[in-house]
């Protein structure tokens, strides 16, 4: 029996966020710059050698793995990595595989999805007005995410909403977005932005819409109970009594849950990174193509995790951000 993965700080390690590309369809103006620059092809690790590392994680004792992008189905040929990240699902060593997408190409791939043994996806989506989602993805159609939904519904896979919450943009919405969520039987996630990427400081800070508030938003609605239950990722959840309703709070800035930390994420070319609020990481790509064998990779992992950092630095409560990281969201993919 391998040692599982424990962190210097006591936390087991058993969730692994993979990026599988940088590349997106959308340019998000909280996530992408509209003229990014991509990593060259060359630099990402093959769909092969996403397998080796991935599995290794498996036998080191991960349960969950979340694929990641940029956006996760504009990488050829990926369902060939989910089918083969399925027989970790077969053999019981793995307990979920899932994605993080934007939802554009999902109705082209649920069935697929479903057939490798995904069952939840988390879907970005910061509004449901058409002209709305056009200015914040930039290149984005909300029809198409509608579509997309649909069809993941279709195929039987339970969908949950990631919304970042926006001031003055998606302020207004709070309401109209939940009792759509509601009506399609759809778990609904706000999610704090967070002061990523190369744009202006002030943006991020503008932006910032304090879950605390849209607490106070809902509770003129509706009464709120807060629950207890925690599903392994960092969302706080409460329950509208009204409705019957589970809403999730992701709060990296007004709440920090770093303590309960059970991630590491993969990039696409084979970078681990410790914490998405971080600089902390390692390379992975070397030991993993320099042998063949596991055991240089596995020792390689092992030495990563003993630099998980505590948790980020994000901040913005002196009115200015603090914590800045220039790296893209799509980087580390969420
Ligand atoms: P569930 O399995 O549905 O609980 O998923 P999850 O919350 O682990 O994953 P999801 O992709 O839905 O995460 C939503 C977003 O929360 C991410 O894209 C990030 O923006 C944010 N997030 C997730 N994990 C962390 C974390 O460890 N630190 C910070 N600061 N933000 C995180
Ligand atoms: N702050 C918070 N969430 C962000 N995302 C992208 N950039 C940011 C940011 N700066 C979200 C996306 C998606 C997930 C992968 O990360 O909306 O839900
Ligand atoms: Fe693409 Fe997601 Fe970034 Fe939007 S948030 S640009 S959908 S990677």
């Amino acid at each position: 029996m391998t040692a599982p993965l424990i962190d210097p700080f006591q936390r087991a390690i058993s969730y692994l966020r993979v990026s599988v590309t940088d590349r997106c369809d959308f340019r998000c103006v909280y996530c992408m710059a509209e003229d990014m620059t991509f990593l060259p092809k060359r630099d990402l690790l093959t769909l092969e050698e996403l397998d080796r590392l991935c599995s290794q994680f498996v036998a080191l004792g991960v349960e969950k793995l979340r694929i990641t992008g940029g956006e996760p189905l504009v990488r050829r040929d990926i369902m060939t990595f989910f089918r083969a990240m399925g027989r970790h699902l077969d053999s019981g060593q793995l307990k979920e595989l899932t994605l993080t997408t934007n939802g554009s190409q999902l109705h082209r791939f649920a069935d697929d999805l479903y057939a490798c043994g995904v069952r939840r996806v988390n879907i970005s989506l910061d509004t449901i007005d058409a002209d709305k989602f056009a200015q914040i993805t930039r290149w984005g159609r909300l029809e198409n995410v509608l579509r997309g939904i649909d069809a993941a519904q279709k195929a039987g896979l339970r969908v949950k909403i990631n919304a970042v919450a926006l001031k003055g943009v998606n302020e207004d919405e709070l309401l109209p977005i939940t009792q759509w969520c509601a009506a399609r039987d759809m778990d609904l996630t706000w999610i704090e932005v967070m002061p990523m990427g190369d744009l202006g400081n002030e943006d991020r800070l503008d932006q910032y819409w304090a879950l605390s508030d849209l607490r106070k938003a809902y509770g003129a609605h509706y009464t709120l109970t807060e629950l207890s239950e925690r599903t392994g990722g960092p969302a706080r959840y409460v329950r509208l009594e009204e409705t019957g309703q589970k809403i999730g709070f992701i709060t990296p800035l007004s709440h920090n849950f770093c303590e309960s930390c059970n991630r590491v994420r993969l990039t696409c070319t084979g970078q681990l990174y410790m914490c998405l609020g971080q600089e902390d990481m390692a390379d992975l790509r070397a030991p993993l193509r320099a042998s063949a064998e596991n055991a240089e990779l596995e020792d390689a992992i092992r030495r990563a995790i003993t630099l998980k950092p505590k948790g980020h630095d994000f901040d913005y409560s002196r009115q200015e951000v603090g914590g800045q990281m220039s790296r893209h969201m799509s980087h580390t993919g969420g």
